[in-house]
């Protein structure tokens, strides 16, 4: 898409995409600035009518569907609140062990051959093993959680489809997140623990939510558990594997940077920022005006969906000088794959980053080359920049 969001970029920074009706368009954004400004301000761009897709929902589709990710104000504070304290830099870094653990033994099973493929052996299953953990279920239902991130999100993608067309018109469907039947399954799965855990003194991430009273001293009701409880299922898992995939992909592509990185591995956090600008995992969320108001200079109207092409934003030339050039040092680096500046910036960010890091920690050294045996194949999605298969072909370190 890099194309066309510089031509966009150019030539018509806020920029009308006309749709028939019921969705009748929507405003692209793809400058760095212009994105910031729409974050910040949650009065004029809310989040309550929708952020992860672009169709018309209506009251009730709202109501069911609503997320920590889709509120505002009061409401988003008080979800939000309820999971801060177990995503703060200082409580992921209590994961780092087990992280480092894991990472070893991932890269021992992958590495057992010479030619792999990268997404199924060390991208994949990484991120759920760590969601897996902090939600303490047990490693089988690994692959239950796998499958549903990959219907929910991916589910544009043919190879992916979870939208079945004729029940795509069915109440019950109409009102799950992503239209997925995966959704009804994920949310009795979350229930079950819930159950078992209400009441208890446990640690994890489903104790901890149901045992708070996070608004008006009531605990969460069962919709706002499910939608919190699908939220950390789906959130950090695709993204925080394709932004892993996407940075063994660049570094592949720029053997420069990789053997720059080898020689001064305490560079990695800083490569970990620029994976992020480059991998963009995100491409877009989207906000809706509440009343009439004006971007750089263009007319919006109340009610008119206004869409924030993180991808663009981390390739503007304003902001990220030769923007398509993998730097491994570039400093500063205020990208915003993560959003940037506003109320709903990445819950997870802190933990996503520790894991790209010490992915990047334990692989650098073990290998001397790696190649691919074939370009990436892409996810078809124009949310999620993802890959889904990477066949590579490695040269270990004696
Ligand atoms: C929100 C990206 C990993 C949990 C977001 C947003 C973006 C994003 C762009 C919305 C920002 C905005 O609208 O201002 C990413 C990327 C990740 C990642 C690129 C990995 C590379 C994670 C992880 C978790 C997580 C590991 C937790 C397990 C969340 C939650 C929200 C969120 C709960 C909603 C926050 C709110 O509405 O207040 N993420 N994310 N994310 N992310 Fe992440």
């Amino acid at each position: 898409p890099w194309h066309v969001f510089d031509k966009l970029r150019a030539d018509a920074p806020v920029h009308w995409s006309e749709e028939p009706a019921p969705n009748h368009g929507f405003w692209s954004l793809t400058r760095y600035h212009d994105i910031v400004s729409v974050l910040r301000d949650t009065e004029t761009f809310s989040s309550e009518r929708g952020t992860v897709n672009l169709e018309e929902l209506d009251a009730d589709q709202i109501e069911a569907r609503k997320s920590m990710l889709e509120t505002d104000g009061v409401r988003h504070r008080a979800l939000r609140r309820l999971m801060q304290g177990e995503f703060t830099p200082r409580a992921v870094a209590g994961y780092e062990t087990f992280l480092r653990g894991l990472t070893a033994s991932t890269l021992d099973a992958a590495f057992a051959n010479k030619e792999f493929e990268f997404v199924d052996q060390v991208a994949a299953d990484f991120p759920i093993r760590v969601l897996a953990k902090m939600l303490d279920v047990p490693d089988t239902d690994i692959y239950k959680l796998i499958d549903w991130g990959n219907r929910m999100i991916g589910n544009d993608d043919p190879e992916h489809a979870d939208v079945l067309a004729s029940s795509a018109e069915s109440e019950e469907f109409r009102l799950l997140p992503f239209r997925s039947p995966a959704a009804r399954e994920v949310f009795e799965y979350g229930n079950d623990l819930a159950n078992q855990r209400r009441g208890k003194d446990g640690t994890d991430l489903v104790s901890r939510l149901v045992n708070q009273e996070p608004m008006d001293g009531k605990a969460l009701s069962e919709r706002d558990f499910n939608s919190y409880f699908l939220l950390l299922v789906v959130a950090g898992n695709e993204t925080t594997r394709h932004t892993i995939t996407h940075s063994m992909n660049y570094l592949m592509d720029n053997p420069d940077q990789l053997e720059l990185l080898q020689e001064k591995p305490e560079l990695i956090p800083w490569a970990v920022e620029e994976f992020l600008r480059m991998a963009s995992p995100v491409y877009h969320f989207r906000r809706t005006a509440t009343k009439d108001t004006e971007i750089n200079g263009q007319a919006i109207k109340e009610g008119q969906k206004v869409v924030t092409w993180f991808a663009a934003g981390n390739r503007d030339p304003e902001v990220f000088e030769n923007p398509y050039k993998m730097d491994v040092t570039r400093n500063p680096n205020e990208h915003m794959a993560f959003g940037r500046g506003g109320p709903h910036m990445c819950l997870g960010n802190s933990l996503a980053r520790l894991e790209i890091r010490i992915m990047f920690e334990n692989l650098l050294p073990r290998i001397t080359s790696m190649t691919k045996l074939s370009e990436p194949d892409r996810l078809r999605s124009n949310f999620v920049n993802g890959i889904k298969r990477l066949p590579v072909s490695v040269e270990l370190a004696k």
